[in-house]
């Protein structure tokens, strides 16, 4: 008999979640039924998107998510003890599946290790490549400016920006962040959001003005980037961070004039439109891991009791690259 722990949502939060919002259970889960497998969850992924989809989650469910699993009971011959895949089976140490419901086999991620399947060669990593690349149209020689640049996200964005040719600046929330940006990954500049002027200090990181720009957390940051971007200039619009934890969107200064005064083009996206080109991605960015021009860093908090913390710590900005949970 198997007991699975699991996070329940108990209360959509308002501001950042407490824990009395989010709160460990125990599960007894049945014996396996023809064609189904158990899983056991190895590494688990927090995002932004699980508060950003709070409001619109059901109460008393399991928080979502997806996680790298290793199979340990199996009665579907697809899908062998042993084998690790990848699920959207939520907050969860056990998970019956049935069938092939949610759940790809880990591809060969030619010796890099699993937990890069959230990360740099799962959905963060797709998200950065297709949509910095398909949305932005880098040219060498442009300035691409990318905010929440320390995340998950927003690192690789900015590293795919260099091996383009290139002028980065990144804004994130610390000044650890904006060492790592600058020294280790390759950014040309950085700007601390929460000590530095963004606006001057903008001015200064792009003095040609902005060609690109990969927005994470709208508000305001956003319509200071767009102000300084040049005519034509192109914005992916990843995610809007900024607002996750606000009861009420916060009233910034709109940034509809820079877009018509400058034509700029500013299209959202959801990482999926690409579904159909995702092996195209992790394909690259392993490539580019493997050359050294791509590099990543996770940030990850042992134990699967300790999930709502490592939620809450990412959300504050407590992660550098990816933010993980090891159960
Ligand atoms: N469209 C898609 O398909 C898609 C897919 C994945 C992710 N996203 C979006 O992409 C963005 C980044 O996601 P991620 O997974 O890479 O997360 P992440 O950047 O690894 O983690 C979130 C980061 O947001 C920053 N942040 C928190 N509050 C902020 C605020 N008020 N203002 C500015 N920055 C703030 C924090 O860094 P600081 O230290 O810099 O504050 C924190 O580390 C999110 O908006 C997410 O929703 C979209």
């Amino acid at each position: 008999m198997v007991v699975a722990k699991k996070w329940v949502l108990v209360k959509r939060s308002e501001g950042y979640p407490k824990e009395t919002d989010i709160v460990l259970q125990e599960e007894t889960l049945p014996e396996l039924k023809v064609d189904e497998f158990l899983v056991e969850a190895v590494y688990l992924s927090v995002d932004p998107y699980m508060r950003a989809m709070m409001p619109r989650s059901e109460v008393n469910t399991t928080m979502i998510g997806s996680q790298v699993g290793k199979i340990i009971e199996s009665k579907n011959p697809k899908y062998p003890v042993g084998k690790y895949v990848i699920g959207q089976y939520g907050w969860r140490t056990h998970t019956i599946v049935s069938g092939n419901e949610f759940t790809r086999i880990l591809p060969d991620l030619g010796g890099l290790p699993s937990s890069l399947a959230l990360g740099i060669l799962g959905m963060p990593g797709n998200t950065a490549y297709f949509g910095f690349l398909e949305l932005c149209k880098p040219k060498a020689g442009e300035t691409v400016v990318v905010s929440a640049a320390g995340g998950a996200v927003g690192s690789i964005v900015g590293q795919i920006a260099k091996i383009k040719g290139c002028t980065v600046v990144g804004i994130a929330g610390s000044d650890q962040k904006g060492k790592w940006l600058t020294d280790e990954l390759g950014f040309d500049s950085f700007i601390n959001y929460k000590t530095d002027n963004v606006e001057e200090a903008l001015k200064k990181a792009a003095p040609k003005g902005v060609d690109c720009y990969f927005d994470n957390v709208g508000g305001e940051i956003s319509t200071i980037v767009m102000n300084q971007m040049n005519e034509f200039g192109r914005v992916a619009i990843c995610g809007a961070v900024s607002y996750y934890n606000e009861k009420e969107i916060p009233k910034v200064p709109a940034p509809q004039f820079a877009i018509v005064s400058k034509q700029l083009r500013v299209e959202g996206f959801i990482a999926i439109r690409w579904t159909g080109r995702w092996m195209e991605g992790l394909k690259q960015n392993t490539e580019w891991i493997k050359q050294g021009k791509l590099k990543y860093h996770e940030t990850v908090t042992d134990g699967f009791e300790n999930m709502f913390k490592a939620f809450v710590d990412m959300l504050k900005g407590g992660n550098m690259g990816k933010a993980l949970v090891k159960a």
